[in-house]
């Protein structure tokens, strides 16, 4: 939700703040706008839609300078319009920002502004800190402290940060200290990056691929000085910090499109690589089991847990959802799976042995981070399963899992998902492994596992079918989506798919849920999508199928290969390789991840960049 950054140094300043805000328009992408200071001038340009909108005003008036701040908004407070656009001016021009979170008692300080004499031109809630930050400068100076000096200024921050409740990541420039850039984060990722005589500032790392591979990310309640004399990093309560410099492992060719119109399909292709990449090194067909070097519990301590609660928000919600079955099949440990957002504040019972698993690809996730946070107040084991290498979430957890998928740019999830439920996979055998699983069947998961990035190769050739197919049902407006055991997080997931960048109404169901209510919605008009693999309750979901086709909804089967009943049923059928059951998902849900793919180029959609979606969503 909303994308930071910020330079500091020799280059083009203004090339690099769009190219990064390009970069990181995933996060938002309502307005975007930027600030750039040069000679203690600070020259502001920002523009309603998106960073492309902003780029050709700053082609038709030009800013340079050497140092910069940008951003790309999802509106919070306030519709997205020119004036609620970041970056906002405090008080009477002596500094600019941008900020990316919430600020919950913006209302309060804005009165007390406004009696101060403070006028708003936005309804944002950053135009409060900002007016907030210049009216302790203007204090600070009236005290006789220099307006030139660092000092003073992180003195204005600091006294700001602390009225302020809610969450932020800020990046500041002030008129009277240039070439000097400020950064502060609660709750909202910063990550800065070092260069030769150069500094960068990003919400992610996305920005700084190419740039830098030295990388510090802050932390909470940090601020970051950025100058000619160096970095400085401030805690709170433990004042200067050395900054923990790392080495960021990422090329361009992961966040360019390549030979793919979107980012969308060119990460559903990815899959058959992002699933090995999610297994590399983790398979000991000799132990049948899998390794993990991140959990940082014993053999011990694992036997001990008497229960796993995955919490996660969105797709990653589902891919908790598959991974319940895999885990209580293969383990026999009992699961309970909690959308994130309800479990920061529930109070559900937990044993002391219950074991947290918080699921995320941003790893950035607020409702995600609140309810492991919650758990980890109570005492439980926290672990993150996350694709965000460095992300808050992966570094407040205990330990955790990497997905190792590369970055996920597209704001509809799908290699991560796959990516996720792959590494569910591993874990249920693991710890299936030190309790009921047998030798021979940990060798045949493991086995059958190291086929998968085969299969899903194969299930995707099914693309250009799934093409047609989506021109039949493109103009349709409600659709169901039918899976049972497995399958039903996946229909889940696939209707999630197709709402969010369609904007087609669809429900996920367990099939044969359909008949207590939902049945009452099939009509010639409302396709049904069944996921319908060779399984043991196979008979049971045709019967499902059939209770559709009889009231004339039209049927869209997912069938396994070679299945000749499901085609003298179903309308249209999508054929995916047949591969075990609990594996199912891996493989199911690649058509559904197309057909919506499809659908909504078809109704002319932007599939990279949904309308109200944001990819990181870091407020609650
Ligand atoms: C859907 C989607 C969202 C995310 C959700 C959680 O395609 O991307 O539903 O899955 O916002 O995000 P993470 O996994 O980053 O915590």
């Amino acid at each position: 939700m909303c994308g930071i950054v910020g330079y500091l140094g020799k280059r083009d300043v203004t090339r690099f703040l769009i190219e990064g805000l390009h970069r990181l328009e995933y996060r938002g992408y309502d307005s975007a706008g930027i600030a750039v200071g040069k000679d203690g001038q600070i020259s502001v340009r920002k523009k309603t839609g998106r960073v492309g909108e902003l780029a050709a005003l700053v082609d038709t008036s030009p800013v340079s300078g050497t140092v910069g701040i940008g951003h790309t908004r999802w509106a919070t407070h306030g519709e997205p319009n020119d004036s609620n656009s970041h970056p906002h001016i405090g008080g009477d021009g002596s500094l600019v920002l941008v900020h990316n979170g919430v600020i919950e008692n913006y209302s309060t300080l804005k009165q007390q502004l406004s009696q101060l004499g403070y006028r708003f031109e936005s309804e944002t809630d950053t135009e409060v800190v900002a007016h907030l930050m210049a009216h302790h400068l203007a204090e600070q100076v009236k005290l006789g402290s220099d307006p030139t000096d660092v000092e003073t200024c992180l003195a204005a921050i600091e006294l700001t940060l602390k009225k302020l409740k809610g969450t932020y990541g800020v990046a500041v420039l002030f008129r009277d200290c240039p070439d000097t850039l400020i950064a502060a984060r609660n709750g909202s990722p910063l990550v800065l990056g070092i260069g030769d005589d150069e500094f960068f500032i990003a919400s992610d790392s996305s920005p700084l691929i190419g740039y830098t591979d030295e990388v510090v990310y802050l932390a909470d309640h940090e601020i970051a000085v950025l100058n000619a004399e160096g970095m400085q990093v401030i805690h709170r309560d433990s004042g200067r910090q050395a900054p923990n410099i790392q080495t960021l492992n990422q090329v361009s060719a992961d966040i360019d499109l390549g030979e793919y119109e979107h980012y969308m399909l060119k990460e559903i292709f990815e899959q058959p690589t992002t699933i090995e990449n999610a297994m590399r090194g983790r398979l000991n067909y000799d132990e049948a089991t899998a390794i993990f070097g991140g959990l940082n519990l014993s053999s011990q301590q694992l036997r001990q847990i008497d229960r796993i609660v995955l919490t996660a928000c969105g797709t990653s919600w589902h891919a908790a959802l598959v991974g319940e079955y895999l885990i209580e099949e293969f383990a026999r440990i009992p699961v309970e799976v909690e959308y994130a957002s309800e479990l920061r504040y529930r109070n559900p019972p937990m044993s002391d042995q219950t074991m947290v698993f918080a699921i995320t690809q941003s790893g950035e996730t607020a409702d995600t981070l609140a309810a492991m946070k919650e758990c980890k107040r109570k005492g439980h084991t926290t672990m993150a399963i996350c694709n965000v290498v460095g992300s808050t979430i992966a570094r407040e957890a205990d330990g955790g899992i990497y997905l190792h998928a590369g970055p996920e740019i597209g704001v509809a999830s799908t290699k991560a998902f796959t990516s996720q439920v792959t590494v569910l996979t591993l874990l249920a055998l693991y710890l299936g492994r030190m309790r009921h699983l047998s030798y021979s069947a940990g060798q045949n998961i493991i086995r059958k596992l190291k086929d998968i990035p085969k299969q899903v190769e194969k299930a995707l050739e099914c693309h250009e079918a799934v093409k047609t197919i989506a021109e039949k049902y493109a103009s349709m407006n409600n659709f169901l989506y039918l899976g049972r055991l497995y399958n039903f997080p996946v229909a889940l997931e696939g209707a999630l798919k197709l709402k969010e960048i369609s904007y087609i109404h669809a429900e996920g169901y367990p099939a044969a849920e359909m008949k207590h209510g939902p049945i009452a919605l099939v009509d010639e008009q409302t396709p049904s999508v069944f996921i319908v693999p060779r399984c043991g309750i196979y008979p049971k979901v045709i019967s499902n199928l059939q209770e559709v086709k009889a009231r004339k909804g039209p049927v869209i089967a997912i069938a396994c290969e070679g299945d000749d009943r499901v085609a003298e049923l179903a309308d249209d059928v999508i054929y995916v390789p047949d591969v075990d059951e609990c594996l199912q998902p891996l493989v199911a849900s690649i058509p559904l991840q197309l057909l919506a793919y499809h659908i909504a180029i078809l109704r002319d959609c932007n599939v990279d960049r949904p309308r109200n979606l944001a990819k990181s969503v870091t407020v609650e």
